[in-house]
């Protein structure tokens, strides 16, 4: 009997070897700034009650209404895969009480988030994120800490071609003054059903519409920015003056819509633009009412999400991925049984000193061996066998130039050493 193969599921992206190697790296990159900030790890459950979501993101937003992955689980309970990290973050935090400890909570994290969103490049029904949440300190420095978080996250990665758009949601005040012209605005607009009860919830949503007419609609309605209150324009200038001391280039977008309803105050995103449609390579902002609505306590809080699959695009679109960090120094090649134990022996003592050593395995002869050496992109390589066991030497080739070097074996480790300055 023969079987039919089995697909993937559809719109997700996998990352194998090679390619995997330069997955591992982005998202290094991306959070080594959060941990030299002081940011500490939080692991959360890729499930939760359907219920944060909708009250958490909104349901005027797509990632509610459309696009998330709900089923019920054998309780009866409806369960929403995680389209987004924020919200968890904040339901632990309220349930473990970390709001009443030392504040502001500072945390990050990384994994799978969810969308059934429909796929193209750079969009995907899995995708992945790293994340940061500041929780519980509404003050413009923290603002601009995260964003600079964010920032140094994709300069790690050597990318050059993007830019930082941020604006002001404001406060309850400045957005309650805002709405009331927005809305006399689309009252006077020929809006379908839909979108009319899009607008109810959030009107701010119509700025994100795609659709041209809507887009050519749009351009006169007034902004929010125009209707900051005293205390939010200071705050978003302090914000601003604070990145310029920083150096970080920025741009403001009156018009930035974010995907998720719970932003206030500050909010960003990172546009790369070498990436076609799906071009927001990160983003995030304050959500001063988030922790309330959740059923916690009055705190706000500022964060990102950084799209990993999509960073990885921007730097192989600018190619500025360091491939040779990813392949073994040390290739060695054991020719027969006595020369495999030495094989075993040095490359524990190798790997311990930090030098990545890979073994032939097999009974290959040389000639195939030399040929996985130079596959797998190893810097140098060894040659074991009879000879070499009963003279104390070995010959280290630079697979590079094919330069070769006699060692003696017991020298191997600080000559790789040197060699790679290790
Ligand atoms: P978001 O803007 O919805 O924010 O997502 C952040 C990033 O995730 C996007 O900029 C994009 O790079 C990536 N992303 C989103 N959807 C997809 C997809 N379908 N395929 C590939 N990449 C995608 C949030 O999720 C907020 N929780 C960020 C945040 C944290 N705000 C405050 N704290």
């Amino acid at each position: 009997m023969k079987y039919e193969k089995i697909q993937g599921p559809k719109g997700v992206r996998e990352y194998l070897p090679p390619e995997s190697a330069a997955f591992e790296w982005v998202r290094e990159q991306l959070i080594a700034p959060a941990k030299a900030a002081g940011y500490q790890l939080m692991e959360l459950p890729v499930f939760e009650d359907t219920n944060l979501f909708t009250r958490g993101v909104g349901e005027s937003t797509d990632v509610v209404s459309k696009e998330m992955y709900t089923f019920e689980d054998r309780g009866g309970r409806s369960i929403t895969l995680r389209p987004e990290g924020t919200a968890g973050v904040m339901r632990a935090v309220i349930e473990q009480n970390l709001d009443r400890g030392q504040l502001p909570v500072k945390v990050w994290y990384s994994g799978q988030f969810f969308r059934a969103e429909r796929p193209q490049a750079g969009r995907y029904r899995q995708f992945y994120q790293v994340g940061i949440e500041a929780i519980g300190l509404d003050d413009p420095a923290i603002d601009a800490e995260v964003i600079a978080i964010a920032d140094r996250g994709f300069k790690n990665l050597g990318l050059r071609n993007y830019r930082l758009e941020i604006t002001s949601l404001g406060d309850a005040q400045s957005r309650a003054a805002h709405r009331i012209d927005l809305m006399a605005f689309i009252k006077k607009l020929d809006l379908d059903e839909a979108t009319a009860k899009r607008a109810e919830i959030n009107p701010l949503r119509l700025f994100d519409d795609k659709r041209p007419e809507m887009q050519a609609a749009m351009v006169k309605a007034p902004l929010l920015l125009d209707y900051l209150s005293d205390s939010s324009r200071k705050s978003f200038e302090l914000v601003q003056g604070y990145l310029r001391a920083m150096k970080i280039d920025f741009v403001i977008n009156p018009r930035m819509v974010r995907g998720l309803d719970y932003y206030t105050g500050t909010t960003f995103e990172f546009v790369h633009s070498d990436l076609g449609a799906q071009s927001g390579i990160g983003g995030g902002g304050r959500y001063d009412g988030l922790m309330e609505i959740l059923g916690g306590q009055s705190l706000s809080g500022i964060g990102f999400g950084l799209g990993v699959d999509r960073a990885l695009l921007a730097a192989i679109a600018e190619k500025s991925i360091p491939a040779e960090d990813f392949t073994s120094d040390l290739f060695l090649i054991p020719l027969g049984e006595s020369a495999m134990e030495m094989a075993l022996t040095t490359a524990q003592e190798l790997r311990a000193a930090g030098i990545r050593t890979e073994i032939a395995f097999g009974d290959r002869a040389l000639k195939g061996a030399m040929k996985a050496a130079d596959k797998s992109g190893a810097r140098y390589v060894v040659v074991l066998g009879d000879s070499e066991i009963s003279s104390g030497n070995v010959d280290l080739k630079r697979m590079s130039d094919g330069v070769l070097t006699s060692v003696k074996i017991t020298q191997l480790r600080d000559q790789l050493r040197q060699a790679l300055s290790l």
